[in-house]
């Protein structure tokens, strides 16, 4: 794993948008797994701004994006969906056929989810994943518990995600109580994975990641398993490593 610390969170969106377009600028057809959440926001700023003063081209990407609430519409404006328009697909040259979305339709969800893994297949697998982290350790929707899964799959959210996730909706009640992920199979064979986190809350996560034991109550620790992982933190966030 390569930890980047970075002073402030503009400085972890420059370095993270300058990967994007170094993986693209290297391959313009490349296939890129997308994650939502505030943490990446600054990261598609970056994207936005850069494609338009010319210094990258989105015209040949497909994306694959991580995890979408079960039964939000596409129209909902917390639906994952709706903010990857709002922060990327609207604003850059992206045809829309090369977008993938999980589904949030939870009629033939298992056929889904195993499609959309064959999709990913289908296109090369992913070459850049770009993930957040949850308080708790997530990633995509993978929650801590007993096991992990390894296709993409529909997953009851935790109390704890839940709860993190209501700033964004009018209640906790408003939170969907399901999402659909990809599992830890999809995310570990991306060829390369960046990692970002911002703030106090997550330096617990980011520590147990970085240097804890690999174990199912910390899903993100499996990354120390990959070949090709970059972290980048702002110093908050990385408070607690030593
Ligand atoms: C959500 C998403 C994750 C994201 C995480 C952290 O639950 N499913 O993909 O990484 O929350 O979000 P934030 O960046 O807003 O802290």
């Amino acid at each position: 794993m390569e930890l980047i610390i970075v002073d402030n969170y503009q400085e972890l969106s420059e370095r993270a948008a300058m990967l994007i377009v170094a993986e693209v600028e290297a391959k313009p057809r490349a296939v890129l797994g997308l994650a939502t959440g505030s943490t990446p926001e600054g990261m598609y700023a970056e994207l936005v701004k850069l494609n338009s003063e010319g210094k990258v081209d989105f015209s040949g990407i497909t994306t694959f994006n991580l995890d979408e609430y079960a039964g939000l519409a596409p129209e909902h404006e917390q639906s994952y969906y709706y903010y990857m328009r709002h922060h990327l697909f609207n604003q850059v040259k992206i045809r829309a056929e090369q977008i993938n979305m999980p589904s949030c339709d939870l009629e033939n969800v298992d056929q889904f989810c195993f499609e959309y893994d064959q999709r990913i297949a289908a296109a090369g697998g992913i070459d850049l994943q770009v993930l957040g982290i949850g308080g708790n350790g997530h990633i995509g929707f993978n929650e801590p518990g007993d096991q992990l899964r390894v296709p993409t799959h529909l997953v009851d959210l935790t109390e704890d995600t839940i709860l993190a996730n209501s700033r964004f909706f009018s209640s906790v009640e408003a939170v969907p109580k399901q999402a659909v992920t990809m599992g830890l199979g999809s995310i570990m064979l991306a060829n390369k994975i960046i990692l970002l986190a911002a703030g106090k809350a997550k330096a617990e996560a980011i520590t147990r990641t970085v240097s804890g034991l690999i174990t199912t109550s910390v899903p993100a620790s499996i990354l120390q398993l990959h070949r090709d992982v970059t972290i980048i933190v702002d110093r908050e966030a990385a408070g607690l490593l030593s």
